[in-house]
């Protein structure tokens, strides 16, 4: 780093360590949404309304151009061949028969491949996209059991797959640590996230659980997940002289690009990323080593390269999420009030990456307790960096600390919600910041009542149908409302009353592009239909990623922003002769196709005739979305209360989820129709995490030995019972739109109600993910 650079860093480091300090205190109308936004309200335009994605008929047509269907001129199919060490160097590396097998082109090893500088790991700067630190493909290198050594390039994909079988290669392996324990043998380390100490202390946690009357204490693990989007990942990729076209399936265009150019040297306006759409990504789709491989083969062979990972390749190459060992240990009153609250534990991660699961994030701000203690350890192992997977984090933090709080239940002869909401915080019980926005107790209150908590027994075994054991259980989720700072969104207005908005957001099967429009269409007071959104590509302005639940606050955020914008350039063009003369864009809004008076709509002018006076055609405007300042400000969450009824075979240990119920507290929900879809997309990915998912990382060599949907289990429908949702729908008044994120409260949570259920229905507590029949027999 350079001295300017430094400095740079230094003064950035004391402005935002500032800021952290000043915005928290500072009026509520400083701050991004601290004077509520008029057009939070339930009924206006089709916010709030159930609309079908837009993209759905092209979608069932076949006519929505997927990552790997982009055709290209005289296009090569690449094949990866993946090591079989943790850690040491190739020894030798046959190719010579892959590259006589019929249909081959070229076989690209690092012996070949283009010179490249490693790419910037994820988190390590705003821009950074990669997935470690590590060289790809530079040396003889290995450093993880599946990293790619070789890539065959070939005419057909089936002449690709083959020639790659044809690949012989032998190894000098390094010593490598594969194992948990020996990992933790060697010191956990303390856990940073996004540049954030993972450790929180209020008080004297430990010595107040010794002395409290009633206590928990107990160790919970959860397994390594993969990532299994119905889309394997993807890329099709060409160069045209120095510029690189990628057409992937992506969660982040813009970081992408940014990080590719560096890897080749380029600038970055000389890389365009383009995902128009993608078939799941839940946190795996982002850059990894396939996208960098093919490039560079494009460039090996001059020919554009369709790279397309087999499902075994999305395990070799794709992290996911990692394992944890947690304990959580509560101790409390007899009334249930909370003495001392503990959760702290373990998280395996690389040396290369910057991605500890962090599962306390959620427990910061879950529960009043008269002290604190929370942390996330790291340690070490030789295998592929771990990543994002839906509600990282709070997803297997939720597991731990809601069972206990069960447990606790259990032991305190109390009823589990009666329980949580006796521990209702008044405030953030780390940072003391005020919520913008807590219902949980009304999502409790409405979804028991939905869910006939009351029929249930409170002893466990205590219902049985035949051999099948009947219980329920319950269990708080939780994920914060984020918006990352970059949004940006282009809107044309043209005379006829058309409106084009660009924004560098991803449409990943969950609505974003229909919802943006609504948003969209509500701003600027015109029907659905003529508006339309164009999304997906890093060359659109703004940078954003589909992330932590946050691009529909941060896409909305830059829309309100460009539709301020607009408006006042309008008023500009309006001119002496409007209706709307001598008037600021404070005091004016859109409606019915045109710009009103906010308190005398009576004087206003259609688009149409303004323009025409200025004779424009159309006028552009192109704005940043405010910075993010509120998270500083309030403590933000999404909150959820899920009820869980499973059926539990006394013979043969079967859990089967018979009964779900969602009950959610996610501020205004924009479009019902897909946010009902992402809170039980979410649930069901719960169901898995709870009773199946489990990859099978061979502690020995590092190999992951059940790449495939044949042996890596997710729910299917067989295994999905009617899934019940709700939500409050109270608007956080502090946010874009009033809205909070629904990508990933779903599955918080999830696992632990089923757990409770369990217990509940057979008296058997099991604290290690998944719940298979096993535990359940023994
Ligand atoms: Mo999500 S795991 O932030 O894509």
């Amino acid at each position: 780093m350079s001295i300017v650079e430094t400095v740079k860093g230094a003064t950035q480091a004391a402005i935002q360590g500032t800021m952290a300090k000043l915005v928290p205190l500072a009026p509520d109308r400083w701050i991004p949404g601290g004077v509520p936004d008029p057009l939070i309200r339930q009924q206006h335009g089709v916010i709030g309304t159930s609309v079908s994605r837009l993209d759905g008929p092209l979608k069932v047509r076949g006519a929505a151009r997927f990552a790997a269907e982009f055709p290209l001129e005289r296009m090569v199919y690449a094949a990866l061949a993946y090591a079989t060490i943790p850690r040491g160097r190739i020894a030798t590396l046959e190719t010579g028969i892959a590259e006589a097998a019929p249909g081959v082109v070229a076989v690209m090893t690092h012996k070949n491949a283009p010179r490249m500088n490693p790419p910037a790991a994820f988190g390590s700067s705003p821009t950074a996209a990669g997935p470690a630190d590590l060289p790809i493909m530079q040396d003889d290198r290995v450093h993880w059991n599946g990293e790619p050594i070789a890539v065959v390039l070939a005419e057909t994909q089936e002449q690709a797959d083959h020639a790659k079988s044809l690949i012989v290669a032998s190894y000098a392996a390094e010593p490598s640590t594969t194992s948990f324990a020996a990992a933790r043998a060697a010191g956990p380390q303390p856990g940073v996230f996004m540049g954030q100490s993972l450790l929180n202390e209020i008080g004297d946690a430990e010595a107040m659980l010794a002395a409290a009357p009633h206590k928990v204490d107990n160790i919970y693990r959860t397994p390594p997940h993969n990532h299994n989007a119905i889309e394997p990942h993807a890329a099709t990729i060409a160069w045209d002289g120095d510029q690189l076209i990628i057409h992937d399936a992506s969660q982040m265009v813009t970081a992408e690009a940014q990080t590719i150019a560096d890897v080749f040297d380029l600038k970055t306006d000389q890389v365009r990323v383009t995902s128009p759409y993608v078939g799941g990504g839940f946190g795996g789709k982002g850059l990894w080593d396939h996208q960098i491989l093919g490039a560079a083969a494009a460039k090996l062979v001059g020919r554009p390269v369709r790279v397309v990972l087999s499902r075994e390749g999305v395990y070799r190459v794709v992290g996911g999420r990692t394992l944890t060992e947690q304990r959580v240990a509560i101790g409390a009153e007899a009334d249930g009030h909370f003495r001392a609250l503990l959760h702290t534990g373990v998280v395996a991660m690389t040396p290369h990456n910057n991605m500890p699961e962090p599962f306390i994030v959620g427990t910061r701000a879950g529960y009043a307790s008269d002290s604190l203690k929370l942390s996330v350890e790291t340690v070490t192992m030789n295998m592929l960096a771990n990543t994002f997977m839906r509600a990282p984090g709070e997803s297997v933090g939720t597991f731990a600390l809601e069972s206990a709080i069960d447990e606790l239940a259990v032991e305190l002869g109390m009823d589990p919600i009666e329980l949580r909401i006796c521990n209702e915080p008044e405030k953030d019980p780390t940072s003391g910041l005020a919520f913008s926005s807590r219902h949980i107790v009304e999502a409790w209150r409405t979804g028991a009542e939905r869910f006939n908590w009351s029929e249930r027994s409170a002893a466990p075994g205590g219902c049985c149908e035949g051999e099948w054991l009947v219980g329920m259980g319950c269990a708080t989720g939780t994920y914060p409302y984020y918006r990352m700072p970059g949004a940006a969104a282009r809107i044309t207005l043209s005379r006829d009353g058309h409106a084009k908005v660009d924004v560098a957001a991803h449409e990943m099967g969950m609505g974003t592009a229909t919802t943006t429009a609504m948003v969209a269409a509500d701003r600027l007071g015109l029907p659905l239909d003529r508006v339309s959104v164009d999304y997906g590509s890093s060359i659109i302005p703004g940078a954003i990623m589909a992330g932590g639940s946050q691009q529909t606050a941060a896409i909305g955020a830059a829309v309100i922003a460009a539709h301020y914008a607009l408006v006042a350039q309008l008023l500009k063009l309006a001119g002496n002769d409007s209706p709307l003369a001598g008037l600021s864009p404070d005091e004016v809004g859109s409606e019915d196709g045109g710009l009103a008076k906010l308190d005398d709509p009576a004087r206003r002018e259609s688009y149409a005739s303004i323009l025409e006076r200025a004779q424009r055609e159309s006028v552009v405007v192109t704005e940043k979305a405010s910075q993010p300042l509120e998270l500083m400000h309030w403590s933000m969450h999404s909150h959820s209360a899920l009820f869980c009824e499973v059926r539990v075979n006394e013979i043969t240990g079967e859990t089967r989820v018979s009964r779900f119920l969602g009950s959610f507290d996610c501020g205004r929900i924009l479009n019902p129709k897909t946010a009902r879809s992402q809170f039980r997309g979410g649930i069901i990915m719960g169901l898995g995490m709870a009773l199946m998912e489990e990859t099978l990382f061979d502690e020995r060599n590092g190999r992951i030995m059940n790449p495939s949907l044949a042996e890596y289990h997710v729910p299917v429908h067989m295994d999905t019972p009617e899934i019940d949702v709700t939500w409050t729908d109270i608007a956080d008044p502090h946010t874009p739109m009033g809205a909070h994120g629904v990508g990933e409260i779903g599955i918080t949570g999830v696992a632990a109600a089923v757990a409770n259920a369990i217990y509940n229905a057979t008296g058997k507590r099991v604290r290690d993910l998944p719940i298979t029949l096993d535990k359940l027999l023994s």
